[in-house]
């Protein structure tokens, strides 16, 4: 069976890895194709996570880079189309919900090649988020929908797939959380040490909601000024968060004396570390939503509803976080010790 993978942006590579390490156990019913459409470029959004994560390379980079919604899924459908003609795949797996997503399915299923997408079933039910929108589409596209917890079937259900090609499978992002978590938490003496921290909170910020507003990033900055002032904050910063800061010149990566640290996205590795020995994290991530919940690790989600219902009734997530009320809301009980 001839499977060709797709990733392009930084949470995909967690949901394929494992399934490509163990497809390729069985050399003799699997070959394999990866395909990376370029979603993401920067070495620490791309790179460095098939280094850690100790992926094959890509056999294909469609290289599409940044752009407009229409543009880059344009872009990749288009870069898309020749690569999978030439290879004449069984099954196209795409994982998440970016745009890479979509267009990869999209281009599949009009060229009538099975199409699989990990990580199907969920619904923030808020069309708002362009990702909600990549999830219904792609599938709808699916000719077999892998779920990660029970809310993602019963939402496929109700919109009318086919019982037989939905299967509840768990979660692969946490399947390389659980193999790596030991190589994360050996570096975390030395992380500590590098940032000399104790009880801190860890944030990350990339929705467009939050950060693309002048006015509401503004607010978010100076309430998590406002938390530093109480407890050491980290954030590394997404490149879309990175670009909005320093246009409002609110990004001081040098600053290593302030309480609030600014700090390039990290790498997968460091950035495990990180969230299991916080305090809490604050995030508007969605794959940073299940890492917390797996590592019990309290989580408050800045966004006023969530795809992933399953972080909040089983695990350590709340939602509906306003970051203009943080400061306020952040007590004690909500902080490990
Ligand atoms: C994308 C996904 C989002 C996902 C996130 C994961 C879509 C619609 N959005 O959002 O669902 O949660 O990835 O991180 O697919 N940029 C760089 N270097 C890079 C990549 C991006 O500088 O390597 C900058 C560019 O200015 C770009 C901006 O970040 O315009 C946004 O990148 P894009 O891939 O369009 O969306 P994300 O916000 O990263
Ligand atoms: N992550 C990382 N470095 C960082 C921030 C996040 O390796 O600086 C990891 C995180 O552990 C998780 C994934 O990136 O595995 C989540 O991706 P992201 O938040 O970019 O996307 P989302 O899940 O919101 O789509």
């Amino acid at each position: 069976m001839k499977i060709l993978h797709v990733v392009g942006a930084r949470p995909n590579f967690m949901k394929m890895a494992p399934i490509m390490r163990e497809m390729s156990q069985y050399p003799a019913e699997f070959e394999q194709l990866l395909v990376h459409t370029g979603q993401h470029y920067d070495a620490a959004m791309s790179q460095i996570f098939f280094d850690e994560l100790e992926m094959p390379q890509p056999d294909v980079n469609l290289e599409v880079g940044s752009g407009s919604h229409a543009w880059q899924t344009a872009q990749i459908m288009q870069r898309f189309e020749p690569v999978l003609l030439d290879y004449q795949p069984d099954w196209v797996l795409v994982p998440g919900d970016v745009n890479s997503t979509l267009a990869c399915a999209l281009v599949a299923s009009k060229l009538g090649v099975k199409v699989a997408h990990v990580e199907a079933g969920l619904r923030s039910f808020d069309r708002t988020m362009p990702e909600e929108i990549n999830r219904v589409l792609t599938d709808h596209l699916a000719d077999l929908l892998f779920t990660t917890e029970p809310s993602g079937n019963k939402n496929l259900r109700q919109e009318g797939i086919p019982e037989e090609k939905i299967r509840f499978v768990g979660n692969t992002m946490i399947d390389t959380l659980v193999q790596l978590l030991p190589k994360a938490e050996a570096r975390w003496p030395q992380l500590r040490a590098r940032f000399q921290l104790d009880r801190y909170v860890l944030v990350t910020l990339h929705r467009p909601s939050n950060v693309d507003d002048p006015g509401t990033l503004t607010e978010i900055v100076a309430a998590l000024q406002e938390i530093s002032r109480q407890i050491p904050v980290i954030f590394p910063v997404h490149p879309r968060t990175r670009e909005h800061l320093n246009r409002l010149n609110l990004f001081h990566p040098k600053s290593e004396i302030a309480n609030l640290k600014f700090l390039e996205p990290l790498g997968y590795l460091d950035f495990l570390a990180l969230q299991a020995h916080a305090a809490l994290v604050l995030t508007d991530s969605g794959g940073v939503q299940e890492e917390t919940t797996y590592l019990g690790v309290p989580c408050l989600t800045a966004r006023p509803n969530t795809e992933r219902p399953v972080t909040v009734t089983e695990g350590t997530n709340s939602i509906g976080c306003s970051y203009s009320h943080l400061a306020a809301v952040l007590r004690p009980t909500q902080v490990r010790p």
